[in-house]
């Protein structure tokens, strides 16, 4: 490592749909909040970003609005993307340090130039000397610890809350890779409205959100499983309680599901043979919060027929592997100049 690099602060963000990381060389995760900020209307005034002004979201007075800043894994509010990026980087790093900071930020390869720029931009605004961006997918599976650099290929599928993304890496490169805007969120709405149509009771969306992560399940489970939800009822107004049970979840979620299983199948289709046969042996590895859908990779495996691995950390990979892909990129760039030399 270089005297530079040594004082250097190498920072990996993923500036998720749903959720904000940060990792610090040395350190790790340093930040982990949900992607929200609340603003008082009239002034534009900041009251709250991440945690505490996730509990505000729906629930806010007249005069505050809770918001997420990003939609579909792209940045929807740039104003409020800025100000977010700017609270978490110096909750970490010291004013005095930031010009010797190093952001690599996630992003998704759904992403259109224009966003791409937007989100370096709200870095830079933030105050990082050097910002660069890092495909989802490849800090994914930096993350989940895959190694990338070999000539063999890796599948790694990472369901956001707003994005999945489905790629095929070998020697440090995407070979293929698909994208849908498609995440969490969807599977969130599913549920709203499977409540409301079986049901006639609308819900709100952090109470989907409970049922899909407490009583959700991708595949039948003997042990069924049941929830009391509350909302209004869509006919008369009034508050309502309701019991739900996990057959019925499992139901609302069968859309969405089957659009990532599609996509799933579209990508190893198109994939080269011979990185066909190595994902066969090696199987898929899924990361992102979509991922812990119970029976999520059982399904998966069971369409596909290969074997699906759940990350260690699922919802922590893209991060950390934006993070440590400096390493690699320091490690790449010491045997290219190898390689210089055998050129000369
Ligand atoms: N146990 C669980 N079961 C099902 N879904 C879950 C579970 N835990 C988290 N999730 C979902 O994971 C999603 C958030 O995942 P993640 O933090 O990876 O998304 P993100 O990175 O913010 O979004 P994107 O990558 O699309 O921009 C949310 O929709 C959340 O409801
Ligand atoms: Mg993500």
């Amino acid at each position: 490592m270089s005297l530079i690099d040594k004082f250097t602060t190498d920072i990996g963000i993923d500036l998720g749909t749903c959720n904000t990381l940060v990792y610090v060389r040395g350190k790790g995760i340093v930040i982990n909040e949900p992607s929200v900020v609340a603003v008082e209307c009239g002034t534009k005034r900041v009251v709250a970003v991440g945690s505490a002004a996730k509990q505000m979201l729906w629930k806010t007075p007249d005069n505050i609005t809770a918001k997420r800043p990003l939609k579909d894994g792209v940045i929807a509010d740039m104003d409020l993307t800025e100000k977010m990026i700017k609270f978490f980087i110096q909750k970490v790093i010291p004013r005095y340090k930031l010009t010797r900071t190093r952001m690599k930020i996630g992003i998704p390869s759904c992403i259109t130039e224009v966003e791409r720029r937007a989100v370096m931009e709200a870095a830079v605004h933030a105050g990082a000397r050097e910002v660069n961006v890092i495909q989802e997918s490849l800090a994914a599976a930096i993350g989940a610890e895959i190694p990338i650099h070999e000539p063999a290929g890796h599948m790694v599928c990472d369901i956001g809350g707003g994005t999945t993304e489905i790629s095929v890496i070998s020697l440090s490169g995407m070979v293929v890779t698909r994208a849908i805007r498609l995440g969490g969120d969807e599977f969130d709405e599913a549920i709203i409205k499977y409540v409301r149509s079986v049901h006639n009771l609308v819900i709100g969306q952090q109470t989907a959100e409970k049922l899909k992560t407490e009583i959700g399940n991708a595949v039948p489970d003997k042990n069924i499983e049941k929830r009391e939800i509350k909302g209004t009822d869509a006919i008369t107004g009034l508050p309502r309680r309701l019991e739900i049970d996990s057959v019925e979840v499992r139901e609302a979620l069968k859309d969405p599901i089957t659009q990532i299983l599609d996509e799933i199948k579209l990508t190893l289709s198109t994939t080269p043979p011979e990185l066909a046969a190595d994902i066969v042996e090696r199987g898929i590895v899924m990361t992102g919060g979509g991922s812990l859908l119970k029976g999520f990779p059982k399904l998966i495996s069971k369409e596909t027929g290969v074997p699906v691995i759940l990350a260690e950390a699922p919802l922590d990979c893209v991060a950390i592997g934006a993070g440590k892909s400096f390493e690699l990129e320091r490690e790449i760039s010491s045997d290219r100049s190898i390689y210089d030399m055998l050129n000369n």
